[in-house]
């Protein structure tokens, strides 16, 4: 199965509406032609507008960092799917281990997001990982098993293509310690079996599973070269151009 690799940027809570615009200019510029890879970026949400100004004409994608499931109202805080699409979103990054473990978000939390954001036309990229203390008490697949079946409970799925998957250790993130290849392509591996429980073999294999975690322009093209790495899920390195462009450009 040929999945389109996916190479996305999470700027978390960083940039300024100025800074945003020029690290956009640069990933604009860095995906210009490329046709067998897309590239999305996930600003603040005050710079998506401004950020989709700049990258309009590019192949560049963009997402929010997260999404509500309630369609307007009473919700402080909280950005709703028709926000984004708004303002010029197609994706949305759902349940970032920085939201669950320091904003306290649960499964059904992220579940009802994926399904809010679906719904509305986004593609969610649903996070999942474990935690260090998880990993090492032999937890790490009940974990990631949990997390992909809560956090797609009662969601059917009409185009794999627009559903994704983040697999993204906690240990690894914002650390420098990356997963191993092979522990990458393990998860990975065991991830998709998941999917084809919960839907059908061909509908899984077509889902995108992204890596994240520590993911620089020295480990990208190790991590996708794995059969089933499909992209990466990119934090600090996807704030710096020349380190972006880099990933953006693996072999
Ligand atoms: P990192 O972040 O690349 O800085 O480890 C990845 C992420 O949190 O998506």
């Amino acid at each position: 199965m040929q999945r389109t690799p996916l190479i996305a940027g999470n700027w978390k809570m960083h940039t300024t509406i100025a800074e945003a615009k020029e690290l956009a200019k640069a990933v604009a510029a860095a995906a210009q032609g490329l046709t067998d890879r897309q590239v999305m970026i996930a600003p603040p949400f005050t710079a998506i507008a401004a950020v989709a100004e700049t990258v309009k004409g590019s192949p560049v994608l963009l997402a929010g960092q997260n999404v509500c499931w309630e369609e307007k109202g009473a919700f402080t805080g909280e950005i709703a799917p028709a926000m984004l699409l708004d303002a010029g979103c197609t994706m949305a990054i759902i349940g970032h281990s920085e939201r669950r473990h320091i904003f306290g978000e649960t499964d059904t939390m992220v579940n009802k997001r994926t399904e809010g954001a679906m719904k509305a036309g986004l593609t969610p990229i649903l996070c999942i990982g474990e935690t260090l203390a998880q990993r090492e008490a032999n937890q790490t697949f009940a974990v990631l098993e949990r997390q992909t079946r809560e956090g797609l409970a009662g969601i059917a799925i009409a185009e794999p293509t627009r559903v994704v998957v983040a697999y993204e250790p906690v240990w690894a993130i914002g650390t420098g310690k990356t997963a191993t290849t092979e522990q990458a392509q393990e998860v990975h591996a065991f991830v998709r079996g998941v999917l084809a429980e919960l839907y059908e073999k061909n509908v899984a294999s077509q889902i995108r599973i992204l890596y994240g975690g520590s993911v620089n322009s020295d480990n990208v093209d190790a991590l996708m070269a794995q059969s089933d790495v499909d992209g990466a899920l990119v934090g600090g390195a996807a704030l710096k151009a020349e380190s972006f462009t880099r990933i953006i450009r693996f072999q």
